[in-house]
C-alpha cells in the first residue's frame, strides 16, 4: 500500500494567530495525533517569505523562532511531526529549477492566489519579481520532494496544488512514475475557513491590527474581544440581534463546543440555543463576548504555557529546527536520485550509458 505522506507550511512573516489556529494548527496536530500517516512534514516556507521582502530579510529571521515557537506551542511534536526550514533544503531548488520546463508563463498568469497578490502588492505589468511570480513553481517542488499525498491548507492554497497536480502529472507523462500527486485537505467547518479579523473585517492581518495572537496574554486577549465587532443593529438588548457577520458568533463557532457553552453561561445546552434567544431579543454582546473569552482561555492557555517552556531553551528550539531539517533533507536527497535517474541525468551512476558511449567511440 502507498504512504500517507502530509506536508503543510507557513511563511514566516509574523506570530501565528487564532486564525491560523482553527484554520491549520488544530487540524495539524489532530493528524498528527491520528497515528494515520506515515509521515508528517511542517515546514517554515522562509524561501518563499522572501520573495517579497527581499528588502526586509530581518522580518523573516526573526519570525522563523515565533513561528516554530507557535508550532511547538500549538502541540506539534518534534517526535512525531518533522519540523524544517526550507532555504536548509537545497534540493528544493535544484526541483524547482527542472519543474520551470514544465509550465508556462500564461499558466502561471492564471493562477489566481498569484493573480490577487500581485494585486495586493501593487506591482504593475512587469515589475514583479521573477522569483515572486515563480513561487508557485517552487512550491510544488516543497510538495512533490516529499511525495506529499495530502497538503492540510485553506482554500486560497488550492490554485498551488492544482499547479502542483499538472506540473506532477507531466513530469511522470514524459519521466514515467516518479512523483506523487497530492490533495489538498481543506478545513472542515466553515467558520474556520477563513477566520475574520476582531474588527469584522474579511481577514486577520498584522497590518490590520485586528489579530488574536497565539503568544497574546489572557489580559490582551480580554482586552481584544471586549472590543470586538458584534452587531451595529443591536443598541438594545432587548433588540433582536443579527448573526451574520457578527465576529463574537463566527469566533463561538470555530472555537466553542456545547459542552462548554453548557457549562460556561449554564443557560443554554447548546451554541444553538444561545445564538436563537439572541435573534429573538434579550440577550446582550457581553454576555457573548464573557462566553467567548472563556473558551478562547480554555484553548489558548495550555498554548501559552507550552510556549513558556519552550521560551526557557532557545537553543534547543533551534536544534529541533536544525534536526527537522536533517531527516527533511535526507529525504530530499532520495527524491532527487530518483528524479535524477528518471530524467537520465545521472550520468556517473548509469554504466550502460558509459559503456555504450565507450563501443560508440570504439568503432
Ligand atoms: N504558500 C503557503 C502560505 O503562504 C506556504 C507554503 C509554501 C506551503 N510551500 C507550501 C503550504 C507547501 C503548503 C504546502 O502560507
Amino acid at each position: 500500500m502507498s504512504k500517507k505522506i502530509i506536508l503543510t507550511g507557513d511563511r514566516p512573516t509574523g506570530k501565528l494567530h487564532i486564525g491560523h489556529y482553527v484554520g491549520s494548527l488544530r487540524r495539524r496536530v489532530e493528524l498528527q495525533n491520528s497515528g494515520l500517516y506515515d509521515k508528517i512534514f511542517v515546514f517554515e516556507a522562509d524561501a518563499q517569505a522572501l520573495t517579497d521582502n527581499i528588502d526586509n530579510p530581518e522580518k523573516v529571521r526573526q519570525n522563523v523562532i515565533e513561528v516554530a515557537l507557535d508550532y511547538l506551542a500549538a502541540g506539534l511534536d518534534p517526535s512525531k511531526t518533522t519540523l524544517f526550514i526550507q532555504s536548509q533544503i537545497p534540493e528544493l531548488c535544484e526541483l524547482s529549477f527542472y519543474f520551470m520546463d514544465m509550465v508556462s508563463v500564461s499558466r502561471l498568469q492564471r493562477n489566481p492566489t498569484v493573480k490577487t497578490e500581485i494585486q495586493m502588492r501593487g506591482f504593475n505589468g512587469e515589475s514583479i519579481p521573477v522569483g515572486f511570480f515563480t513561487y508557485p513553481i517552487s512550491q510544488a517542488a516543497d510538495i512533490a520532494m516529499f511525495k506529499a499525498t495530502t497538503v492540510p491548507a485553506g482554500d486560497d492554497q488550492e490554485p498551488m496544488l492544482e499547479q502542483c497536480r499538472e506540473i506532477v502529472r507531466r513530469f511522470n507523462n514524459i519521466y514515467g512514475e516518479t512523483l506523487v500527486e497530492p490533495n489538498i485537505l481543506l478545513p472542515d467547518n466553515a467558520a474556520c475557513l477563513r477566520l475574520p479579523g476582531t474588527d469584522g473585517k474579511a481577514k486577520m492581518s498584522k497590518s490590520l491590527g485586528n489579530c488574536i495572537y497565539l503568544s497574546d496574554s489572557a489580559d490582551e486577549v480580554n482586552k481584544k474581544v471586549k472590543t470586538m465587532y458584534t452587531d451595529p443593529l443591536h443598541l438594545q438588548v432587548s433588540d433582536p440581534g443579527h448573526l451574520e457577520g457578527n465576529t463574537v458568533f463566527t469566533y463561538l463557532d470555530a472555537f466553542s463546543t456545547d459542552e462548554q457553552v453548557a457549562r460556561i453561561t449554564g443557560d443554554y445546552a447548546t451554541l444553538q440555543e444561545m445564538k436563537d434567544h439572541y435573534t429573538r431579543g434579550g440577550l446582550g454582546d457581553v454576555k457573548c463576548k464573557k462566553l467567548l473569552m472563556e473558551v478562547l482561555q480554555e484553548t489558548l492557555e495550555p498554548i501559552r504555557q507550552r510556549r513558556a517552556e519552550y521560551e526557557k531553551d532557545i537553543p534547543a528550539v533551534y536544534e529541533i529546527l536544525r534536526k527537522g531539517c536533517e531527516v527533511a533533507r535526507e529525504e530530499a536527497c532520495k527524491t532527487m536520485d530518483e528524479v535524477r535517474r528518471a530524467m537520465k541525468i545521472n550520468y556517473f551512476d548509469d554504466r550502460a550509458l558509459i559503456e555504450e558511449q565507450a563501443r560508440r567511440f570504439q568503432k
